[in-house]
């Protein structure tokens, strides 16, 4: 069987879905690997290095789509609407695409794939379980973007992060707060401590609290009712107006003496909360920064601009967006990783690649197949459409 694996198309995406040290692992299991000439090059690895591990190289897409079964990608169509719907065409039943798809975000996308007859399996839709912790894509990307928040602030603070005494005098250490302490959030802890700055961070859910410790951030506790908070995957729920109000007027007075803040909240399948009003970023000293994560889905502060950073009294919000595109080198090799693991997986000694639809990690991910939209959350979302235009 073949694994084609594309130059990524959408604007400034820099990763690749498949990195050559990966390909052993993939030959082994009897699959041969074609890859789109330059598919690389912008995270780092040539052709030459692909060749060298034994695939073949494609002279174009359409080759790579003819020849393929397998399609991996980074951002397939849905995740890339406008460029993606060129490779639209080259699907039909007999191929299999996996890639970030973002089938929740945009159903409708989901449903226009499903038309061209593909098995699409999504890797946003992973479940996090300790079964697929190795498969996790988007644990392994918030994981970069964490790290890469914090130098992202750093680069915009006029603060050093670590304390320095010098004959010029002494200078304090900066402060951080990171709201939100999910896979990002534990890791930019972990980064701007190991920078030299104070770390507080919040969390909703707090069974966090010892991660917090054991990364060397100091937990805060907000007072406020708190019962319930993670549902059964561990993931936050989402609170009533209420409950974000009152914890927003807490929040302040732990925030306004922050040099920067890096909010990371999030509630699956909901956007983002606001945990940052217009007040709280008011009551921030100038020359302090907000690097807002969740700016992709619609930002944690109330007035984040989703790839833009601008000024408001002298307090810069950084809304950065495909975080993980700019770490392409490591980004690539891990979601290679996580989508080898995953065609492991699926890859039955006997029965060759197969989808066992009993298992979670399988019906989880799997979005389209035989010309339907099969996955459960995906149709629910698509369901009002339909009944709409019935
Ligand atoms: P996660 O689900 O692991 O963590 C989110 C955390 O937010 C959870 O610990 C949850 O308890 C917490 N949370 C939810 N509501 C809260 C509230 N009201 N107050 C305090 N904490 C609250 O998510 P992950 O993977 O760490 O991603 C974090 C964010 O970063 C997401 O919005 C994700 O989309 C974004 N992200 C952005 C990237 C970019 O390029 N801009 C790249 C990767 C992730």
């Amino acid at each position: 069987m073949i694994i084609g694996v594309l130059k990524e198309t959408f604007p400034g995406e820099q990763r690749v879905a498949l990195v050559p040290a990966l390909l052993p692992m993939l030959q082994k299991k009897n699959y041969e690997i074609l890859i789109e000439s330059g598919a690389g090059m912008a995270a780092g690895y040539t052709d030459q290095e692909y060749l060298d591990k034994g695939a073949k190289l494609g002279v174009d897409r359409a080759q790579v789509f003819k020849e393929a079964q397998v399609i991996l990608q980074v951002r397939g169509f849905g995740s890339n609407p406008e460029a993606g719907a060129d490779d639209l065409q080259h699907l039909n039943a007999e191929k299999t695409l996996i890639a970030f798809l973002d089938p929740l975000g945009s159903a409708q996308h989901a449903q226009t794939l499903a038309k061209t007859g593909v098995r699409a399996l999504s890797m946003e839709l992973m479940p996090r379980i300790t079964r697929a912790q190795s498969m996790d894509a988007l644990s392994s990307m918030a994981t970069l973007a964490g790290y890469k928040a914090v130098l992202i602030g750093a680069s915009e603070l006029m603060k050093m992060f670590p304390m320095l005494m010098t004959a010029a005098g002494s200078i304090k250490p900066a402060k951080v707060f990171v709201l939100g302490v999910g896979v990002a959030g534990l890791q930019a802890i972990a980064t701007a401590k190991r920078l030299g700055a104070l770390v507080d961070a919040y969390d909703i859910r707090p069974e966090v609290k010892d991660q917090v410790i054991s990364v060397g951030g100091k937990f805060v506790e907000l007072d406020i009712e708190e019962e319930d908070s993670s549902d059964s995957g561990g993931y936050a729920k989402a609170k009533s107006d209420d409950f974000y109000k009152k914890q927003q007027e807490l929040l302040q007075q732990h925030i306004s003496g922050m040099d920067i803040v890096i909010t990371t909240a999030a509630v699956p399948g909901r956007k983002a909360p606001i945990l940052v009003p217009e007040s709280m970023v008011h009551a921030m000293a100038p020359g302090s920064v907000i690097v807002d994560l969740a700016a992709e889905n619609g930002g944690n502060c109330a007035l984040t601009k989703a790839g833009e950073t601008h000024e408001v009294n002298g307090v810069k919000i950084v809304g950065p967006l495909n975080v993980p595109s700019s770490l392409a080198y490591n980004a690539s090799a891990m979601y290679g990783k996580n989508i080898t693991t995953f065609l492991n997986h699926l890859s039955d000694a006997e029965k060759g690649l197969h989808f066992d639809l009993e298992d979670e990690i399988v019906s989880g991910t799997l979005v389209c197949q035989d010309g339907n939209v099969v996955h459960p959350r995906v149709k629910d979302i698509l369901q009002p459409e339909q009944k709409a235009s019935a």
